[in-house]
């Protein structure tokens, strides 16, 4: 990738909103992505896979600007984020979702689930903030999982990475009200993704999911515009699940 630096394209008109989107190079952060470019946003696409990332640049054009970095380096997100401008809204979707039991996790296993579930959501809003309140304030928005609240088996760390997730959502609600900055997360169920086709169980799940099929990305990415646009909401996250959470 020839350039990471998120500099502005040469656009006419009025100045843009910018969205910042981690995972952007695949599954709902890509999703994510293309709902604030229809929406006439500019996009900062953060992802560490610079193929994929060149590809989904490609294919977006000029208001989505790729932004190649491990989350989970703070010192490598701050370089590579920069001052972006007209930044309004931080959508944390970058995750990994590796099967975990009692009986064969390992320590490195636990370290990278959280370091880029935890880590990585807390080291990119760190980064992001200032150029929020630059702006005048806006919206996190930070991937969760139904995981958090319903025990999926053989996600004993994933889920528990995932209901950090929830909790560090309502402190920094806390700690950013006062910026003009919301902070809400998003717990989807099973979701139609190259991540989770990759795992190979999504198939089996579909029987047990009450509305019958898993949510297309697009659904979820539907809900984050929406959480990025909320008056007086701050610190929850919204289960969109299928109906998982109430069968
Ligand atoms: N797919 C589901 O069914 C589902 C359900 C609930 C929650 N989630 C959560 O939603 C989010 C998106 O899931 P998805 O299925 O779209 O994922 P995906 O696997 O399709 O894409 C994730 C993207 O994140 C990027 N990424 C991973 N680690 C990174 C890092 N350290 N630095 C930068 N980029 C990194 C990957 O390169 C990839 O492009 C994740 O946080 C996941 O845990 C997914």
């Amino acid at each position: 990738m020839a350039a990471s630096s998120p500099t502005e394209p040469p656009h006419s008109g009025p100045p843009r909103s910018t969205a910042l989107v981690t995972g952007a190079a695949s599954g709902m952060g890509r999703a994510v992505a293309e709902r604030f470019l229809a929406e006439g946003w500019s996009v900062l696409g953060v992802d560490r896979d610079t193929t994929a990332l060149d590809k989904v640049a490609d294919e977006l054009g000029a208001a989505f600007r790729p932004v190649a970095v491990d989350i989970t380096d703070r010192a490598a997100v701050a370089t590579a984020l920069g001052s972006p401008e007209g930044l309004r809204a931080v959508v944390n979707a970058a995750g990994i979702y590796p099967p975990t039991l009692l009986a064969d996790f390992d320590e490195p296993t636990y370290r990278r689930i959280f370091d880029v579930n935890v880590l990585g959501t807390l080291n990119v809003t760190a980064e992001a903030v200032p150029a929020l309140r630059g702006a005048g304030g806006g919206s996190v928005v930070n991937f969760a999982s139904i995981d958090a609240f319903a025990v999926s088996p053989g996600q004993l760390i994933y889920s528990a990475s995932k209901a950090a997730v929830v909790c560090l959502t309502r402190s920094l609600a806390q700690e950013l009200a006062a910026d003009g900055i919301t902070v809400n997360a998003i717990a989807p169920g099973w979701v139609d993704t190259p991540g989770t086709r990759a795992g190979g169980r999504m198939e089996q799940a579909v029987s047990t999911i009450p509305l019958g099929r898993a949510a297309q990305p697009e659904e979820i990415a539907d809900w984050v515009w929406k959480l990025c646009h909320g008056t007086y909401m701050t610190g929850e996250t919204l289960v969109v699940s299928g109906g998982i959470a109430v069968r």
